[in-house]
């Protein structure tokens, strides 16, 4: 998959499906610069690229430094787009001159110590180049690493920073990947806010840079990590599209830069923004790792490489490849307000209509009767809970159910024990003001004593009940990002060793209760990203639960995240969040293409609602298999129309979602054609047999009710 030629100094990695090129070049000094001239279709020769990691010819010195598509560009060098990296040495001096000093190449994927990342289960599903790289007069070396996946149209890279030096050097930008692609491209990313977060946005080429990052601690409701790059007449179902997704669950940058030139730059990683970690001689600093998925099928044909990597290597664990259970959270059915037997009687109601998993959300500790108090104080609320966890685990386990928990473990209330025990514990900048969100501060998960209380209470309350299911839950951004615990103006490495401190919590945790759920959480969706999902394999996708609503969350999400990585809850109406009244029928038709479960007061709905959730919950337990590891394809958008639709696939059934928001009087006949359908007969509900090839040729019609909201489900189940 990874070939070399010493003489022309060009590395191909290809496997039929993408193909990505490197050459070592001399500068006009004679010194060997890394390049990445091309990564895209596959090719057959890579010296049919190398015309694009050539100098402007006869242009000006100025001309070639911004053409040339650097493999790690530095700050510095008359290359006016995004840099990755700028390490600025004593006298404040931050020009590096990376050149190349020596290559490898490994089979498998090395991990990446303290990060997630992308993996393999044996060697010979990937090979791994590196490539060190290197800055004479300061010592400063990069370790760039590339590695390609047998099968898949899909590129890791990450940068392994180290001081060689004397000195100590200071990074101010310190990033993951780079690509230049020849031309220009459309960029389309995912934005929003609380409730409304991954709305799709497609931006023209423009001769500037083009932007999204986070600064809020989290990877963030505002912002994904993740971009795509799409040819101006790429659709979903064709034209070329690279996408790219930080592994990272912290402060981000992504930029898109295209100049005079005619060529895009694309940069991936930790946002440069508060950001100065002091590198000592003789240190290491390991960058998040980036992953490239590329297309020639357009949108689909990327979401669906990223889909399956996510699911596959991105995830692990126990729960990994099995069906995640039906689960019912009562935070919309009680808030704050229950006790023992409020919870039972939500919970007889669950089991009675086959739903698999009860989880207890905030409330349960503490005196946290409201959101004001007791964060840090995990330890349960007697008064509320007389049986405690355990009592109230082993009534619901005597159901027949399983039993999960909420945590917030990264917080911490001002009025709690904790904070009163250690104010020194919570994030702050000096004597400035600690501003409160949601009155509640947060805890400093750089400092190793944090980390370990955070472990140990967590871990106490887990061991003290049969708990199989953990919401993992973020609630609040970072405002005065500072910490005590670091001196010699180490601040600006505040955000990111909070990072590093929480992904050792959750590597031991996650390690420590394997068969335990996880499920992150940040204010419903914001903090969804392959970060988190490689420790907890399922986030909850919003807190906006609206079937109308979910439509475009979801779809959005898609385009990076596989549906076994969404949390989707049937709800009350009017919906808690917009007000909205949608019909039993379409919140359970939205919710199957998530990890299904309900948000309701189970026990105060009517017998026809009741029946309706019976019936909800067999047939997701029937298709589960299909929507939570089949193929995934979007058909119509809700950023687009008033109908959305989408399909799952699989080698036993295709399965098709529609829902149109409105009804229109005197409406055109409509009818939706199926994609990729695997070759055979289907029979569809009504015992009708017909071809995948007639799927997709001829489509099939969509027949809503007469009302507002309405939603289908097809399935076709594969006979031959
Ligand atoms: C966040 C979550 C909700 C719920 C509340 C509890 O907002 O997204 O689902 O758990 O916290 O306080």
């Amino acid at each position: 998959m990874i070939s070399y030629d010493r003489e022309t100094g060009v590395f191909h990695l290809e496997n039929g499906l993408i193909s990505l090129v490197l050459c070592v070049r001399e500068d006009e000094a004679g010194q060997k610069e890394l390049l990445l001239p091309y990564m895209g279709a596959p090719l057959s020769d890579p010296a049919s690229c190398l015309y694009l990691a050539k100098t402007h010819g006869g242009a000006s010195f100025d001309t070639d430094r911004q053409a040339r598509p650097y493999a790690c560009p530095t700050e510095g060098r008359g290359d006016s787009r995004p840099p990755l990296l700028c390490a600025v040495d004593g006298q404040g001096q931050g020009c590096t001159e990376l050149y190349f000093k020596d290559c490898a190449i490994v089979a498998g994927k090395p991990p990446l110590p303290g990060l997630p990342a992308s993996y393999v289960e044996k060697d010979s599903e990937a090979e791994t180049l590196l490539i060190t790289l290197g800055d004479e007069q300061t010592g400063l070396r990069a370790e760039v690493r590339l590695t390609i996946f047998a099968g898949r149209p899909i590129i890791a890279e990450s940068i392994r920073y180290r001081n060689e030096g004397g000195e100590p050097l200071t990074l101010t930008n310190a990033g993951s990947a780079c690509v230049t692609l020849p031309g220009r491209y459309d960029m389309i990313h995912l934005h929003g806010a609380w409730a409304k977060e991954r709305s799709v946005e497609r931006i023209s080429p423009a001769a500037l840079t083009r932007g999204i990052s986070s600064v809020r601690g989290a990877s963030g409701h505002e912002h994904n990590p993740f971009a795509v790059l799409a040819a101006p007449d790429a659709t979903e179902f064709s034209g070329e599209c690279v996408g790219a997704a930080l592994v990272y669950s912290g402060n981000f940058a992504i930029q898109a830069d295209e100049n005079a030139y005619g060529t895009t730059r694309l940069t991936l990683g930790l946002n440069p923004r508060g950001f100065a970690w002091r590198l000592l001689p003789g240190e290491d600093f390991q960058a998040p790792e980036a992953l490239f998925a590329w297309s020639k099928e357009g949108l689909n044909g990327m979401s669906q490489a990223f889909h399956s990597l996510m699911r596959q290597r991105v995830c692990r664990g126990h729960w990994r490849d099995r069906a995640r259970p039906i689960l019912i959270n009562n935070w919309e059915a009680t808030y704050f307000g229950f006790d023992h037997e409020k919870i039972m009687t939500i919970a007889r109601a669950a089991a009675n209509a086959g739903i698999e998993l009860f989880v207890l959300d905030d409330g349960w500790f503490g005196k946290r009767n409201n959101d004001d108090c007791s964060l840090g104080d995990w330890v349960v609320n007697k008064e509320k809970l007389p049986k405690g966890l355990d009592g109230l685990a082993r009534e619901i386990n005597a159901l027949g159910m399983k039993f999960g928990l909420w945590f917030e473990p990264e917080m911490v209330s001002p009025d709690s024990d904790l904070y009163r025990a250690h104010p020194d514990w919570c994030l702050h900048a000096g004597s400035r003001r600690r501003t409160t969100a949601r009155q509640q501060l947060i805890l400093d998960m750089g400092r190793r004593d944090v980390q370990d209380y955070v472990i140990g209470a967590v871990s106490t309350v887990l061991r003290s009940a049969p708990i199989e299911y953990v919401k993992w839950d973020m609630n609040r951004n970072f405002l005065e990002a500072g910490s005590e615990a670091l001196s010699d103006g180490r601040q600006g490495e505040t955000a990111h060793r909070y990072m590093l401190g929480l992904y050792r919590v959750l590597e031991e945790i996650t390690g420590a209760f394997p068969q335990v759920l996880f499920e992150s959480c940040s204010g419903g969706g914001g903090r969804f990203d392959a970060g988190m999902l490689s420790y907890m394999p399922q986030t909850w996708t919003s807190d906006d639960t609206d079937a109308v609503a979910r439509l475009s969350i979801q779809y959005g999400t898609s385009l990076c995240y596989p549906t076994s990585a969404m949390g989707a809850h049937v709800s009350a109406v009017p919906n808690h969040q917009v007000g909205r009244v949608t019909g039993m029928r379409m919140r359970g038709d939205v919710a199957l293409a998530g990890n299904f479960g309900y948000e309701l007061d189970l026990s105060a709905q009517t017998p026809e609602d009741m029946e309706e959730i019976r019936r909800q919950v067999a047939m997701v337990k029937a298709l589960r298999e299909t929507t939570q590891r089949g193929t995934f394809t979007r058909l119509l958008s809700p950023f687009e129309g008033n109908v959305t639709a989408w399909q799952f696939s699989d080698e036993k059934r295709v399965i098709l979602c529609a829902y149109r928001v409105l009804n229109m009087p005197n409406a055109a006949p409509l009818r939706v054609r199926l994609h990729n359908v695997p070759q055979g007969t289907y029979r569809a509900s009504d015992g009708s047999l017909i071809t995948g090839n007639d799927l997709m040729a001829a489509g099939v019609p969509l027949q809503f009710g007469w009302q507002d909201f309405s939603s289908i489900v097809m399935v076709f189940e594969k006979t031959a």
